[in-house]
């Protein structure tokens, strides 16, 4: 294939090409990005998912239950756990310690680093508590604390302390004890609550992410986040949508929430902390607010929606509100005086979805057009954008924008490639979600999803990043999705990275996603020819940032099985120039996937130094299915 590449003529492209997106799916928050490790830390339930004493279990014969006090930690947590003394542990032969343990998000991680640990206690206890990492197999301690007891009678006392094991453990099969001694505790028994325990995080924020999860993200060059969903934004029910004042402020106010995949969340990572994960990444907060809808398909009347609506904007004014408006004072108190730049916001997620039709033209009717006349009358600046696109039967009345979630099979994305030249100045679109699912030979959600990314699907992503880089005036920016799945919890398998309590698999995807994303183009150039060949997709321009000429290409040559020479010259590019070649290539076939139980990688990454010859071309071949990025240097 002979490629031209003008000087001239095409299109600047959007700042924020690629990002993330995140919900609480696959267990990607509690148990995933957000660090905590400690699983149910504060004794959390709902209608859905009962109190329970999930993760703990009893040390020398205390006897734990989960109790509802009369005076608990704070109305948003009603229960605590009860560790009874009883007269095992009084007078076992173990000795007069007892306590309780917990085995994290299926094991917890241990290396010699700090740990650092919080719980509250009532009741009174003149001792000492004794904190630490264990194997769950041999019980080899790693490392232990030993915390003075401030406890009160009557009173909750939160203790804090820091733990820095002295071995790291071979594996994440271990768990976290508290211990006391029983001797030392008046009236029978102790209550805790919001026993917590985080190691290092991400840029150190407290209460904050996972260091190699979030530094995994971090390579991708992502601009923006889009949160918090998905589907967990709708909840499962009406009374249950992510409501974002229940996420805010100390842990013992956060009362956590049914999620919708399968189990009930902390909220731990709240909105500030997805802002902080903003601030740390440099990422433009893309704000989904609740629209009216829930996952079941209920949604809410015209007449009783004004409170919703009401509160999307009372969330606005609180990320962004001045510290003299009450929403911008509520923020203020909690610490933070400065308001976080918000500047996109969408309206609810996936409202063709859950509920249609009747849900969906609410949507068309009432629901979108109420939201987004009250927002753009308080915040005129504010990129609204609707959680369909105009490809979902929606008139999208400009300037705001459409979200666009293809999830696909490899073959689909081929087929679709020249999908958004139908796009207008006005339809500005999100990529909120994408990702190839299926295998090809029909899109058959009932037969369930590839266990893991895969190689092909991996190249069909890559023409569909090439297709939303053509469009790049109009595509705002695109994401994966879902990011995240602990090998754990098996909702939804194909995912950009999988990881359990200690080791993060980076997929097939993650690598073609990473390769894109690394090399920004800001301004598109024209062709020839000006689109794909049978089986060559391609998109080429500047970084006006860096004075690079960039060329992106994916081969999906499914049909013949056939390497593809390909020749590209730049004009005003002469002999000699040199440029890098990135060429990714499946080592294990178009079914390879990198699997986090053997740690087998299928993706085969090669660089190389090409020249431009004396007409001023590089030259090289793309095997039948493979990605690469040439990016020529400015001079
Ligand atoms: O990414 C998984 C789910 O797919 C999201 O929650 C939802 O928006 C979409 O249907």
């Amino acid at each position: 294939v002979d490629i031209t590449v003008q000087a001239s003529g095409g299109n600047k492209t959007s700042r924020i090409p690629y990002g993330l997106m995140h919900e609480d799916i696959n267990n990607a928050g509690d148990g995933g990005i957000y660090a905590e490790l400690i699983r149910n830390r504060a004794f959390q339930g709902s209608s859905r998912y009962p109190v329970s004493l999930a993760g703990w279990s009893s040390i020398n014969g205390a006897a734990l239950s989960v109790k509802k006090l009369a005076e608990p930690l704070s109305s948003a947590l009603p229960s605590s756990l009860n560790v009874a003394v009883g007269n095992s542990a009084k007078n076992g032969s173990a000795g007069s310690v007892i306590g309780f343990k917990n085995d994290g998000f299926w094991g917890i991680d241990v290396r010699v680093q700090n740990y650092t640990g919080s719980f509250y206690v009532r009741g009174s206890y003149n001792g000492t508590f004794t904190a630490s990492l264990s194997s769950a197999l041999t019980n080899e301690t790693f490392g232990s604390v030993s915390i003075q007891s401030k406890s009160k009678k009557d009173e909750w006392v939160q203790h804090e302390f820091t733990l820095v094991p002295e071995t790291a453990a071979a594996n994440s099969n271990n768990s976290f004890a508290l211990q006391f001694d029983s001797k030392g505790v008046e009236g029978g028994s102790l209550d805790f609550n919001v026993i917590s325990l985080f190691p290092p995080t991400y840029k150190g924020r407290k209460n904050g992410l996972r260091l190699d999860i979030a530094e995994a993200f971090e390579a991708l060059n992502p601009k923006f986040l889009r949160f918090p969903g998905g589907n967990a934004l709708e909840g499962p029910d009406l009374a249950n949508p992510w409501k974002w004042d229940e996420t805010i402020g100390e842990l013992k106010n956060r009362p956590g929430r049914p999620g919708v995949w399968g189990y009930q969340t902390s909220d731990g990572l709240g909105l500030v902390e997805y802002l902080h994960w903003c601030d740390d990444m440099k990422l433009e907060p893309i704000l989904a607010v609740w629209s009216g809808l829930a996952l079941d398909g209920a949604y809410i009347n015209e007449s009783s929606l004004q409170p919703w609506i009401d509160d999307a904007l009372a969330e606005i004014e609180f990320i962004r509100g001045a510290s003299s408006t009450p929403y911008g004072s509520l923020r203020a108190s909690l610490g933070y005086p400065e308001p976080w730049k918000l500047q996109y916001v969408e309206i609810g997620n996936e409202d063709w979805l859950a509920g249609a039709p009747a849900g969906y033209d609410s949507y068309r009717q009432y629901r979108f057009p109420l939201f987004k006349e009250a927002i753009e009358q308080k915040y005129p600046d504010i990129q609204i954008i609707a959680s369909p696109s105009v490809f979902d039967n929606m008139t999208i009345p400009s300037p705001a924008a459409g979200d666009y979630h293809p999830y696909r099979q490899p073959n689909d994305y081929y087929a679709e490639f020249a999908k958004f030249d139908k796009l207008t100045p006005d339809n500005l679109t999100l990529v909120g979600e994408f990702a190839a699912v299926h295998p090809n030979g029909g899109l058959d959600w009932d037969a369930g999803l590839h266990p893991f990314p895969w190689w092909i699907g991996g190249v069909g992503e890559a023409i569909f990043m090439i297709a939303t880089e053509r469009a790049g005036d109009r595509i705002i920016g695109s994401t994966y999705a879902p990011i995240l799945r602990n090998m754990n919890r098996w909702q939804w398998s194909v995912c950009m990275l999988e990881f359990d309590a200690s080791k993060t698999t980076l997929s097939t995807s993650y690598h073609v996603f990473k390769l894109i994303s690394t090399h920004p183009i800001t301004s598109n150039l024209p062709t020839t020819p000006s689109t794909n060949t049978s089986s060559l997709f391609f998109v080429a321009g500047r970084n006006e940032d860096t004075g690079t000429h960039i060329f992106k290409a994916a081969n999906y040559n499914t049909t013949q099985h056939e390497d593809t020479p390909v020749k590209v010259g730049f004009e005003g590019v002469e002999e000699g120039r040199k440029a890098q070649l990135t060429l990714l290539t499946g080592s294990e076939g178009p079914f390879g996937y990198n699997d986090p139980k053997t740690g087998n990688n299928a993706v085969k990454e090669t660089i190389d130094v090409l020249v431009a010859n004396e007409e001023g071309v590089f030259e090289w071949v793309m095997p039948e299915l493979s990605v690469a990025v040439l990016e020529v240097s400015g001079n």
